[in-house]
């Protein structure tokens, strides 16, 4: 039996389903039939559950956006900081392995591979230099690797307070226990919503323009299910579908498979966006899926993914 920690959140909705779908048992517990992050409440439930397997997609995030985490900092830290340290500690102390739902924001850019093969980080990606070499050589932006160190944290600012959390929850679940870390990034798919980036690109009154790895849902959940099943080694795994791509080339997909009736205006510049519609910084981020798909983990390309929630698109009660 796998228990769940957070399956009734946005993301534990679709290991919910993964988990259905396969045939799975599970447990989805919750906060308020067991107070899971006491460390003695979730022993005393491992003890007595006896899980194969913990999921962790609890977490606090900022509704309707990460602001909001700038308003609620103890709830954030608690939600991504104390939460998985504890839940480390009290697998570790019951003998089971379990999987953390991490995140790609605590990087910010991408990788750029120079003409002489020197690879550097670029933290702004909406440089216009940076924005040409996305038209012409997107081949020389690859992403940010399990390997690197965080760029958008407390450690290397400045970041949001959110992400600053969900970097030091890695750090502080790191050498406890044996666990996967799953990292998502801007979750989408096929179901018209307020946490869905599809929708909410459909819903801003302006949209903000930059690259970014991206992860389908139902994608992420059998990643990281397929990666405990295949026995994969334990730690940290980047999954979203493979690639990046611009908010540009969302809108252009949205336009020519939804055809919406709207159209679509962007920010003239990140001083504009920050000055009039976002407080913390945002990460924008690319991310490198390779060690995934070493590991064996079949997931679609990030334009499959897009366009195959774009075509599927469900708006529900419609
Ligand atoms: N959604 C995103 O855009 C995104 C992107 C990257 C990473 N993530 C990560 O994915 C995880 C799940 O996110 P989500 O979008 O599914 O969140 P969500 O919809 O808000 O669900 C999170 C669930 O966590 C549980 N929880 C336990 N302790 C909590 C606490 N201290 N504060 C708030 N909730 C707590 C709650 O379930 P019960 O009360 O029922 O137990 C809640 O329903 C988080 O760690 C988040 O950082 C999310």
């Amino acid at each position: 039996m796998i228990l769940l920690l957070g399956g009734t959140g946005y993301v534990g909705e679709a290991f919910q389903r993964e988990l259905q779908g396969r045939g799975l048992s599970f447990r989805n517990l919750r906060r308020a039939e067991a107070d899971y992050g006491q460390f003695s409440v979730l022993l005393g439930c491992l003890r007595r559950l006896n899980p194969t397997f913990v999921v962790n997609c609890a977490g606090y995030t900022g509704k309707p956006n990460v602001d909001a985490c700038e308003q609620a900092k103890a709830d954030t830290l608690v939600g991504n900081t104390l939460l998985p340290q504890t839940i480390a500690h009290a697998c570790a102390a019951a003998g089971v392995p379990w999987g953390h739902v991490s995140s790609g924001c605590i990087y910010s850019g991408a990788k750029i591979v120079g003409a002489d093969g020197v690879v550097r980080v670029e933290k702004d990606m909406t440089r216009p230099e940076m924005r040409a070499l996305a038209e012409t050589h997107p081949e020389r932006i690859v992403g940010f690797t399990e390997e690197d160190t965080p760029n958008f944290s407390f450690r290397d600012g400045p970041c949001s307070f959110y992400s600053g959390t969900k970097a030091l929850g890695e750090e502080a679940v790191a050498g406890i226990g044996t666990s996967y870390v799953w990292r998502l990034r801007i979750p989408f798919d096929e179901i018209d919503g307020p946490r869905n980036y599809l929708s909410k690109v459909q819903r801003y009154a302006k949209v903000y323009d930059n690259l970014n790895s991206i992860s389908h849902r139902a994608d992420f959940a059998k990643a990281c299910v397929d990666l405990w099943l295949m026995d994969a080694p334990t730690g940290i795994y980047n999954v979203t579908n493979p690639g990046w791509v611009t908010t540009r080339r969302v809108v252009e997909r949205i336009e020519g498979i939804l055809k919406p009736s709207r159209r679509f205006e962007f920010w003239e510049s990140d001083e504009e966006f920050y000055r009039v519609a976002a407080k913390t910084p945002r990460s924008n981020c690319v991310m490198d899926s390779s060690k995934l798909l070493a590991a064996g983990v079949k997931i679609r390309s990030v334009d499959e993914a897009l366009d195959g929630a774009l075509r599927n698109w469900v708006v529900q009660g419609a």
